[in-house]
């Protein structure tokens, strides 16, 4: 059994939008020793410039605003040379060498988990320095902040590696075997919990689904026009996000098949597509499903709400007329907006079928950090 300790200093690989925020999130747990967080660079002119960003962000506010509301001014300060987030310490490596996992000296920090978040690296199969597996050099386990990617179609999910959602299958995650475990994406924690409460509920009366999440903005966006690479097969990534709705890929649906299987035993059919609008954070999923019988939208809400009764957590049930900046800073994976809901019921061959559109809401900045947490807490053993 590979246990970690609640004290031992997180990992934290990249501090862009997710390492960030979760460097943030981190700073609040009082158990925990220290935070070290890697870049494999140094950044603008002094510690300052590091305090700066990580003091202060477009979306969400000032850190000090993050920790205690606007009483406190010194939430982020520098003693003797180290940065210290709320009091925790914050060691920064940032030599060029630690750009490649297997040479950062996480162990002589005293580091035991890290979190991959730099996006870079996410084939568990590869077992070279430079890969996400290099970390297990000098840490015991990595978490990968989006899903998993094998390049090699033939290759198979190692038996170390596991792919986990909270209020999907958390039970799957085993201490002793699980080395490597992707917590997915922000789209998948916001539809797979609905997806499975209606694979729960309707089992082969669960036609199909088809998902589209209208996305913000990421830093994989540009912000104006740019000539595409040599070999880029998507140019529409390389349009400007700021003046246009750029339709994308996600990785969405395998993801939640391999989270749900009973999707492919049951034979229900899935689809997804991804549409990235302009704005910085805050997403929804609109999910449309078939269904065999007929059901009103108060049969549907019944659904959500014993779910968001049983996952507090995850899912939250809103009857409000919400729109996206209501979501910015949501600890959930998954907003279901009941007001939105629609259905019509159709006949065929004396057969009732029902096609329902259901809307789930998230922050996929921060209510996806707080799904890192979850994760973390599932890790250490705190749940
Ligand atoms: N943003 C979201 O809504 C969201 C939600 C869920 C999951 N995710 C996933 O989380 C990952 C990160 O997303 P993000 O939005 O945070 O991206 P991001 O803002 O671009 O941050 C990635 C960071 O990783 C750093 N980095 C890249 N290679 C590195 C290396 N070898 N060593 C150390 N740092 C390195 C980059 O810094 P440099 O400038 O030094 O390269 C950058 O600061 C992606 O896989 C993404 O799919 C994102």
């Amino acid at each position: 059994m590979t246990t970690i300790s609640p004290k031992s200093p997180v990992g934290i690989n990249g501090i862009g939008r997710i390492g960030k925020l979760m460097a943030w999130l981190m700073s609040t747990k009082e158990e925990l020793e220290a935070i070290v967080i890697s870049t494999g660079r140094k950044s603008g002119k002094s510690l300052d410039d590091l305090a700066t960003y990580l003091g202060y962000d477009s979306t969400y506010g000032p850190y000090a605003r993050f920790i205690s509301g606007f009483g406190r001014e010194k939430a982020i300060e520098i003693n003797n040379d180290t940065l210290y987030l709320n009091g925790k310490k914050l060691v920064w490596l940032n030599d060029q060498e630690y750009r490649v996992p297997g040479s950062i000296p996480w162990s002589k920090h005293g580091v035991e988990l890290v979190f991959d978040t730099t996006g870079k690296m996410t084939d568990p199969t590869k077992n070279e320095d430079n890969s996400l597996r290099g970390h297990l050099h000098n840490a015991k386990k990595v978490v990968l902040t989006a899903p998993f990617k094998i390049k090699n179609k033939g290759a198979m999910m190692p038996e170390d590696a596991v792919t986990v959602v909270g209020g999907v299958n958390f039970d799957r995650y085993d201490p002793a075997a699980h080395t490597i475990i992707s917590n997915a994406s922000c789209t998948t924690n916001c539809c797979a919990p609905p997806i499975k409460a209606l694979v729960d509920h309707f089992g082969d009366k669960f036609i199909s689904y088809a998902l589209t999440t209208v996305h913000a903005a990421t830093n994989s966006q540009q912000v104006l026009d740019v000539l595409p690479k040599d070999g880029e097969k998507d140019c529409r990534k390389t349009r400007s996000i700021i003046n246009n709705i750029i339709p994308s890929t996600t990785g969405a649906a395998n993801a939640v098949i391999e989270v749900i299987p009973e999707i492919r035993t049951l034979g229900i059919g899935s689809q997804a597509s991804s549409l990235r609008v302009p704005t910085n954070t805050a997403s929804i999923v609109i999910l449309d499903i078939s269904l065999i019988g007929e059901y009103d939208n108060d049969y549907m809400h019944s659904i959500f709400s014993k779910y968001s009764e049983r996952n507090p957590e995850i899912m939250r049930f809103s009857d409000k007329q919400l729109v996206s900046s209501d979501i910015i800073g949501s600890t959930h994976s998954t907003i279901y907006d009941a007001l939105f809901t629609h259905r019509r019921t159709t006949k065929r061959d004396g057969q009732l079928y029902t096609m329902v559109d259901l809307n789930f809401w998230y922050d996929n900045e921060f209510g996806y950090v707080c799904s890192l947490d979850r994760l973390y807490n599932l890790i250490i053993g705190k749940r």
